[in-house]
């Protein structure tokens, strides 16, 4: 594990769980959902990566609002610190305790609670599981706003909370413009309502987009609102290769002009990812053989016409190729063909965690500039560790991956500060979609003024005044006092 409790200490403020307090709680929750268990612990306070890991010795499994805030104004009377819980499949150490404070998992509320097929909002429990909800839409003719690599295990609360952006946000936008409305529960355990279904709502402050992102720092979020786009017949799907990253610029900005509205996707990896992917995931294998191309880019195109929308990117490819900023591609036969495509680039974060250990960077960076900071980043760490890039090429979003057998501080000094530094230098975002959690609290000065981070934390106090809701995440400490 990547030492965790080293970068924080253990707010004392905080009070410790004894025994009337498990319980309270299993008598509001019943004893079934009040966790004490070595095994199931040990799960839910260790992060996907295997990198951050707490040492609560609580976990709740509430099964309506109601008792969310029975467990909240509880713990917030008591100065008993929480961590709201989703599928734990985070990248920031936000999802997990740092010391001993209280899992608070939603998976237990994971209902459909209305669908209405004219205007397309799905309003639904905080911990239906995304892949459950894609699902559920298929049925209906729809489909989901978002979708990630995460799908199968991430909730739909977690992905509000973390502002999830995904392989869609190039066509479909951010959570901000497709979340209508949402229910949270705050520190105190008031239940705000705030879960609309309107499209247009300009009745004073939109309080709904400060739980957008504020990874369950600012309340929990029990129930959403959803506005889902209809499921269209025809999607293509096109795996390419481009010898420079020139090219994929270039790429991009004739994709974004020749297939305008049909575009739905638009990601990127380089050479190092397909590699790692080749060699650590059963069944994959190069669509574009038998050369090994400098990048790779996945076009998905989404309209209602089939042979229009097919035609369409035939001959954006064709003429990417005549023209030269494409050196191959191959465009899916069927759908077993498009799933295999998507599994290379979807397979990336599973291929870098079966090669050992790895630093993660999410940034936003103009495109232009993005890939200078990769080959920067490779001279800096010469045959010590490899950089592996890819990303939402479509929103510049690069994802910088660093690995290495294992974690090493050696490596981690070549790499921070100098990656934030980079990242501020263009007036970048040191997290494009991923959060701040317990990785980058101390690191938002990169990416936000001082007067900012001080409102944010005026905002934290308001509503979390004494602090109990995910301690040590998102804000620096120093400017947090507890309980
Ligand atoms: P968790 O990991 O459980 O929690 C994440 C944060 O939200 C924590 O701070 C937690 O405290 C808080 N939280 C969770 N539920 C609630 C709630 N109901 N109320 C309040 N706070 C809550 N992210 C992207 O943006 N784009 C991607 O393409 C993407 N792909 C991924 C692929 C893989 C393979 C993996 C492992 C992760 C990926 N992620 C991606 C990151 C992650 O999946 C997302 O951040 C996801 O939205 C987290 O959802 P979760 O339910 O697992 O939340
Ligand atoms: C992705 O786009 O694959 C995810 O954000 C996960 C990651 O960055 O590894
Ligand atoms: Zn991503």
């Amino acid at each position: 594990y990547g030492s965790m409790a080293g970068l924080v200490k253990r707010n004392p403020a905080f009070s410790e769980l004894n025994a009337e307090d498990i319980r309270y709680f299993e008598g509001i929750l019943g004893e079934k959902n009040v966790i004490q268990d070595d095994e199931r612990l040990m799960t839910a306070n260790t992060d996907w990566m295997r990198k951050y890991k707490g040492s609560s010795k609580l976990m709740l499994l509430p099964k309506s609002t109601e008792e969310v805030s029975q467990i909240l104004k509880y713990c917030n009377s008591r100065c008993l610190a929480v961590v709201p819980q989703g599928g734990n499949t985070g990248l920031v150490g936000g999802s997990v305790p740092v010391f001993d404070e209280v899992i608070i998992n939603l998976s237990s509320m994971n209902n459909i609670i209305s669908f209405d097929k004219v205007s397309g909002i799905l309003v639904c429990e905080a911990g239906c599981i995304l892949e459950n909800l894609i699902a559920f839409l298929d049925n209906e003719g729809f489909i989901m706003p978002l979708d990630l690599g995460a799908k199968g295990s991430c909730q739909i609360g977690g992905n509000i909370s973390t502002n999830a952006g995904g392989l869609r946000l190039l066509r479909y936008g951010s959570l901000h413009g497709t979340v209508l409305g949402l229910e949270a529960v705050l520190a105190n355990g008031n239940v705000l309502d705030i879960l609309g279904t309107l499209r247009k709502d300009n009745t004073g402050y939109d309080l709904k987009h400060l739980f957008i992102g504020s990874e369950g720092s600012l309340g929990i979020v029990t129930k959403v609102s959803i506005l889902t786009p209809p499921k269209l017949s025809s999607v293509n799907v096109a795996f390419l290769a481009c010898k420079d990253y020139d090219s994929c610029q270039r790429l991009l900005q004739d994709a974004k002009r020749k297939l305008g509205e049909i575009l739905s996707a638009f990601e990127f990896l380089d050479s190092q990812a397909m590699d790692l992917v080749l060699h650590h995931l059963e069944g994959v294998r190069n669509p574009l053989p038998p050369s090994r191309h400098n990048f790779y880019l996945l076009i998905e195109t989404t309209g209602s016409d089939e042979s229009n929308d097919k035609q369409k990117l035939e001959a954006f490819l064709l003429r990417s190729l005549e023209n030269g900023l494409i050196s191959d591609g191959v465009l899916a036969q069927d759908i077993n063909q498009a799933s295999s495509f998507w599994r290379i680039r979807e397979g990336i974060p599973e291929a870098l965690l079966k090669a050992g250990a790895v630093y993660k960077y999410d940034l936003s960076i103009p495109v232009e500039k993005m890939y200078n900071l990769v080959e920067e980043m490779q001279d800096r760490l010469g045959n010590v560790a490899k950089t592996v890039a890819y990303g939402h090429l479509g929103d510049g979003n690069l994802h910088l991956n660093v690995s290495s057998p294992q974690y090493d501080d050696k490596i981690l000094a070549q790499i921070e500060p100098f990656v934030y530094e980079w990242t501020s230098k263009y007036r970048g975002s040191i997290s494009a979609e991923h959060g701040l959690g317990l990785m980058k609290a101390n690191e938002i000065l990169y990416s936000k003024s001082v007067e900012t981070v001080q409102l944010m934390a005026s905002i934290k106090k308001l509503l979390d005044p004494r602090e109990i809701l995910n301690p040590y995440k998102v804000l620096p400490q120093s400017l947090i006092s507890a309980c």
